[in-house]
């Protein structure tokens, strides 16, 4: 599976005409590194500037287009109906949407967003085909307990989250869902966690995944990556990408990442 590497632009940037030229900024150093090919890359602007993000996507040659996706930072259950403020999966999908990110810890935090409501977002995206990036990770006090409390912590998210998802028939493509791992207290901080300790919780991960999920199913690791230290996740089989906050707001800092992924497995597989 290639690595991924998702841009989660969150509340950013203040305009539409910003957000345009960020995305173009990011698309022209992909292009220039020509490392796609090894890494893929998805951009998830905030939900007012799909339209035109997925827009400019549209004009990208064929060149620039490819490992590139956009993707969206939430989804809702429902199609359409009276539910005030929300999005649906078609919406999405029509404008050439291809991820959605789901359970992410702020809307945890901020919405009250719960497992049971991260797992009707799963069940309703997978089943209509969108692909899957679902957020979990534990907060410091659980993290003060320890690995082991931290481990029960995203079990329980990941169990809860997706609960009865097999039967209502996911058949997601090799790479059609992923878990992201952000620990919270390394959210924004500038701290990281551990690359070690954090593909330990990768591996852990893949294990608690539904049966025959885990070959089909990227780990992510999120948490204060930029260029500096993204190699130092990726290096380990366990963690297939990064979910890439306040680093991924900087085209260059964003570019250098994916330059560094792709080029790292390309020189990798021009040894084999
Ligand atoms: P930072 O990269 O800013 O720490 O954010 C991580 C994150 O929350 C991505 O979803």
């Amino acid at each position: 599976m290639r690595k991924l590497l998702a841009a989660n632009w969150k509340e950013n940037p203040g305009s539409e005409a910003r957000a345009r030229a960020l995305f173009h900024a990011v698309a022209e150093k992909l292009t220039e590194s020509h490392s796609r090919s090894a890494a893929e890359a998805v951009i998830c602007p905030p939900d007012i500037y799909l339209d035109a993000i997925a827009g400019e996507y549209r004009k990208l040659n064929r060149t620039a287009k490819r490992g590139l996706s956009i993707g969206a930072q939430d989804v809702f259950w429902e199609e359409r109906g009276a539910f005030t403020g929300e999005v649906g999966p078609a919406m999405l999908q029509r404008l050439g949407i291809r991820y959605v990110i789901v359970g992410h810890s702020e809307r945890r935090r901020y919405l009250h967003e719960t497992d049971a409501m991260v797992n009707r977002k799963i069940t309703r995206a997978l089943r209509d085909g969108l692909r899957v990036i679902l957020c979990v990770g534990e907060p410091a006090a659980v993290r003060s307990k320890g690995i082991a409390a931290a481990r029960r912590f995203v079990k329980n998210q990941i169990k809860k989250g997706l609960t009865g998802v097999e039967r209502h028939g996911s058949r997601f493509p090799i790479g059609g869902f992923a878990v992201a791992y952000e620990p919270i207290w390394a959210i924004g901080t500038g701290k990281s966690d551990n690359p070690k300790d954090a593909a330990e919780m990768a591996r852990f991960i893949r294990r608690e995944l539904p049966r025959g999920w885990g070959s089909r199913t990227r780990i992510l690791y999120g948490g204060s990556v930029d260029s500096g230290n993204v190699l130092d996740f990726v290096e380990y089989n366990e963690v297939d990408g990064a979910l890439v906050g306040g680093a991924s707001l900087r085209a260059g800092e964003f570019g250098a990442m994916v330059a560094k992924v792709g080029g790292r497995r390309l020189l990798r597989r021009q040894r084999q």
